[in-house]
């Protein structure tokens, strides 16, 4: 895993915008994993200013991470609305390359087998943006979820819903189901990008990052992907035992490693 520890949040998201532009401009046709939350929303408004300085998106396609369970896509807060308000139409892409798990199905489980199937036919996320919850959640993955999991109907913990309630008119409204991508499902992305801001991600960061592998804490899946980042401002890595080791590291990143 790859550790990059920053001085502001507004540096996390230029420098992880500049790892996927740096793709992108290699991968025109780059499958990106879409994140929703407060975490990438700088990298999406870099990403949307590289695009009117010149970046080509116009291949670019992505596959959002979760959805809530029966709220209409209509709503504001769905994430059909957000990855539509944050992503789509600020980076200019077409909305028919840009997938959202769909919440409001009848049969649930064969809307989750087809996302799956539509990951796959589209050659699987070469960039898997991720946020992390306070809990230590990846996508909706909840603490226990199995490594091994595949998108599906997930119970949002206590815990999230109070999280998410900032972005709703109250509590009640915050939806108790999602759909959510496994972690065997993000696993299988050909990198991981993870950032985190704020004092209040720095234990879910720090039992991810150097904690045990272990499904109680569903991001430390990234120990066992081949290749994953995580980028951090101060506050975020204010936890970590090692940051003197991960910024040593990263200032003498050769440079043919950059893509800042
Ligand atoms: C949402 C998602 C979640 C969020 C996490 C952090 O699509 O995947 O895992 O990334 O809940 O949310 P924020 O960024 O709002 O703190």
């Amino acid at each position: 895993m790859e550790i990059v520890i920053l001085p502001t949040a507004a540096e996390v998201g230029r420098a992880a915008a500049a790892k996927i532009a740096h793709r992108i401009a290699r991968h025109p046709e780059t499958v990106l994993g879409l994140a929703t939350g407060s975490s990438p929303l700088a990298i999406y408004a870099e990403l949307a200013a590289r695009r009117e300085a010149g970046l080509d998106v116009g291949r670019v396609s992505g596959f959002a991470l979760d959805e809530y369970v029966g709220l209409p896509t209509s709503h504001p807060q769905s994430y059909a609305s957000v990855i539509r308000t944050t992503v789509t139409e600020p980076l200019g892409l077409d909305p028919a390359r840009v997938h959202v798990p769909d919440g409001l199905a009848d049969d649930i489980e064969a809307a989750c087998a087809a996302y799956e199937a539509a990951i796959a036919d589209a050659g699987g996320v070469d960039v898997q943006i991720l946020g992390i919850g306070a809990n230590g959640h990846i996508g909706f993955n909840e603490p226990t979820s199995s490594f091994q999991s595949r998108t599906r109907i997930k119970t949002l913990a206590p815990r999230t819903r109070q999280d998410n309630a900032r972005f709703f008119d109250s509590l009640d409204e915050v939806p108790t189901h999602c759909v959510t991508q496994g972690l065997g499902t993000i696993l299988e992305a050909r990198e991981l990008l993870l950032v985190a801001q704020g004092e209040a991600k720095a234990d879910a960061v720090a039992a991810a990052v150097e904690g045990p592998f272990a499904s109680v804490v569903p991001a430390s899946v990234l120990q066992w992907h081949r290749s994953a980042t995580v980028i951090l401002d101060e506050a975020a890595a204010s936890k970590l035992r090692l940051a003197e080791y991960y910024r040593y590291t990263y200032e003498h990143k050769p440079p043919f490693q950059r893509w800042d």
